[in-house]
């Protein structure tokens, strides 16, 4: 048996940040050499809220730089772009007629968008799920590795694949395969450095609430410092009074490779004024190396077009085939 396959992506807009680092990247890292991965860059969702033109397409190749540069070997892993491939888009229509008003209006992260865009509203962001669901269920994948904050995107999209299945499938003979959601207990939802209830987020619109994976250190040292804290001393995990604790702990937790229980104990009698350069060092260390390839793969012409060229090649032969099954099951005449 060959091995099996995850998929997922990442929108290339604004910073990728710590969040994304530990929620996404890393676990594909990790995952990587156990399963065909398919990585690809969300810029077609990039544009449901206002986007600037002018840097949407470096704002992409950032990010597969950054994959890259994280360590994504494309020994094991097809690295695309989605606009490259238009079945997305395809296939994203077919599932919207196919999906009820209410399930999308539903979505926890449509209300909050909504709610801070006021009239602007587009009908993409409504649709955002459905194109995602799309994103996942051409490529067949068997897991999905994501944040926390996917989870509802994911039971849509096992929704969306298991209505497909029901009124154009016959029994037994289910048309899309059900993806499973991968998502880890630590660094599954990393929280804002200035509010530890708010989650770490790209289009926060303070700069000093996330870490960026490209910061340099005197930002991180700066970000750091500045973070909001409690007066109390003695650092502890999991006290829900203390949620900015929490977050920082696991933060260096994660970063440090150290066990929960050995940085319970290290951390038990410390101040901030100890812990916040303990924390600043590791966060510098662990993103140096990703930083000094990302500026090795920026400084080579013409290799992020290859690699995203050949991505495209790969996606789409699979890609393409789930969408002519799904149009086949639909009742479309084929092209010959
Ligand atoms: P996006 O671009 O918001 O986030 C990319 C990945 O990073 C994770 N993430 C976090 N994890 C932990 N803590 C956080 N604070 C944090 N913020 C973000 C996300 O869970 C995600 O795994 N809709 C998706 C992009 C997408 C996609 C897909 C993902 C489009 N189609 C198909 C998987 C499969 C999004 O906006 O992610």
């Amino acid at each position: 048996m060959g091995k099996q396959r995850i998929l997922s992506g990442i929108q290339p807009t604004g910073e990728l940040h710590l969040g994304n680092y530990l929620g996404a990247i890393r676990n594909w890292v990790e995952l990587q050499r156990d399963y065909d991965c398919f990585l690809f860059m969300a810029d077609l969702h990039a544009i449901t809220v206002p986007h600037d033109p002018k840097t949407l397409a470096a704002s992409t190749y950032k990010v597969a730089a950054l994959y890259l540069a994280a360590g994504i070997d494309l020994e094991h892993a097809t690295i695309f772009v989605q606009s490259h491939v238009p079945a997305h888009t395809e296939l994203a229509w077919l599932f919207l007629c196919i999906t009820p008003l209410n399930w999308l209006e539903d979505m926890i992260q449509f209300k909050e968008k909504a709610v801070k865009q006021g009239e602007n509203v587009s009908a993409g962001l409504l649709s955002y799920p459905v194109l995602q669901a799309a994103d996942i269920l051409l490529y067949e994948p068997d897991k999905v590795p994501v944040g926390e904050d996917q989870k509802q995107h994911l039971e849509l999209t096992r929704d969306i694949a298991a209505r497909l299945n029901y009124q154009f499938g016959s029994e037994g003979h289910p048309i899309l395969k059900l993806p499973e959601p991968m998502i880890r207990a630590e660094g599954a939802r990393v929280m804002s450095l200035t509010d530890g209830t708010k989650k770490m987020s790209k289009s926060d619109p303070s700069d000093l609430s996330r870490i960026n994976l490209l910061d340099p250190p005197e930002t991180i040292q700066h970000k750091i410092k500045r973070c909001k804290t409690d007066p109390i001393r003695g650092l502890q995990f999991d006290d829900p009074e203390r949620p900015e604790c929490h977050n920082l702990l696991t933060l260096y937790l994660v970063l440090s490779g150290k066990t929960k229980a050995e940085v319970a104990a290290e951390c038990q009698d410390m101040g901030w004024g100890q812990f916040k350069p303990l924390l600043t060092e590791t966060i510098i260390a662990a993103l140096a190396p990703i930083q000094k390839k990302y500026a090795e793969i920026m400084g080579e012409p013409g290799y992020l077009e290859q690699v995203l060229k050949q991505g495209k090649e790969r996606a789409e032969a699979i890609a393409n085939s789930t969408l002519m099954k799904v149009k086949k099951a639909l009742g479309y005449s084929l092209p010959l």
